[in-house]
């Protein structure tokens, strides 16, 4: 398969499930003209901020991952780095967009091991996170400066918090390189020429059902409930019941959608999206994703075996 080219932006949030790469896959079942579009379970806005439409609204239910794709979205990005270095030179951590990687990583105690700059960046990625997690207003830029580099930091850049509020990963492998930088400066630039509306909602609010009676696209990437990532806690068998009562709704009330998942993984099924699907195949179309975008590191044939991804979307879109 071919990578999938520049064109797309990659969100600065590094986001763990997120659907750039199959972008391409999915976006081809999307309605050409699209003047508002929900996107939501947004994440990292990876499918909103790559879908052209005049209004994208971005909903996810976690206040701290709203909070910063908004911070992101309004940064002056060479004020927003200026920052980010005076808090690295702070917390004495490495710097590889400014410096390179080999000056840090030289600097580690194994120099053999796996662990890129964890060794370099431990004592002061802790400090940091204590720093971060007694603030009071973890609204402010200054905070939101700090969240940012706790996950370009963290592990697997990762965001996750236990039930305090309290950001709980350990040190990661990596630091702000090269690559994010361009994230960052990539997505700012886009947002910008946008009209983008972010909202902290649970799919199941009020709220929700007002915004999608204004909508002509809802894109929805929930958690899946065969998945294992950080936000898949809470996620169970009535949220996926739920998450089909809306779907029914949007089918009732002829709105296009696309619902990305997994319906099985390794000998596990999603029973509850398997039988909704049997049931409403009269409107539904269920289309395979091509797994074998992920880690080149894996047997392919083993992985699509493993585990069988689909969009599934209004009848309607079949070409
Ligand atoms: C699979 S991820 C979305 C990834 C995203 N499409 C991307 O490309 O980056 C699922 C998201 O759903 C959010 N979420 C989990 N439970 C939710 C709920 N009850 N209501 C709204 N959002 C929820 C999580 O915070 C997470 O960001």
């Amino acid at each position: 398969m071919k990578k999938v080219d520049c064109q797309y932006i990659k969100s600065p949030l590094n986001y763990t499930g997120n659907k750039l790469r199959i972008f391409p896959q999915i976006s081809k079942f999307f309605p050409k003209q699209i003047d508002c579009m929900i996107d939501l379970f947004c994440g990292g806005a990876t499918v909103g901020i790559n879908t052209n439409a005049k209004k994208i609204i971005f909903v996810d239910n976690n206040q701290f991952v709203i909070n910063l794709l908004v911070y992101l979205s309004r940064i002056n990005v060479d004020l927003f780095l200026r920052n980010c270095e005076r808090l690295i030179k702070k917390y004495n951590l490495s710097c590889s967009y400014k410096y390179g990687y080999k000056i840090y990583r030289n600097q580690c105690k194994n120099k053999n091991d796996n662990n890129g700059l964890k060794d370099y960046n431990k004592k002061g990625f802790y400090i940091l996170r204590k720093d971060y997690n007694s603030l009071k207003n973890k609204n402010t830029d200054e905070a939101l400066t700090m969240l940012y580099l706790l996950m370009v930091y963290g592990f697997n850049n990762d965001l996750r918090f236990n039930s305090d509020g309290q950001f709980n990963l350990p040190v990661g492998k990596t630091d702000l390189n090269k690559n994010n930088v361009l994230k960052i400066k990539q997505y700012s630039e886009k947002i910008k020429k946008i009209t983008a509306q972010f909202i902290c909602a649970d799919f199941r609010s009020e709220n929700l059902i007002k915004l999608i009676k204004k909508a002509d696209f809802i894109y929805m990437d929930p958690p899946y409930l065969l998945g294992d990532a950080v936000y898949n806690v809470g996620w169970n068998n009535d949220s996926e019941h739920s998450l089909l009562d809306l779907i029914d709704y949007l089918i009732k009330n002829k709105k296009s959608f696309a619902l990305s998942n997994v319906i099985s993984k390794k000998n596990k099924i999603n029973e509850p999206l398997c039988y909704w699907s049997k049931k409403r195949s009269r409107y539904i179309s269920i289309h395979h994703i091509k797994y074998n975008y992920r880690s080149a590191s894996y047997n392919k044939i083993e992985r699509d075996c493993e585990e069988k991804e689909i969009l599934i979307c209004n009848k309607n879109y079949i070409k």
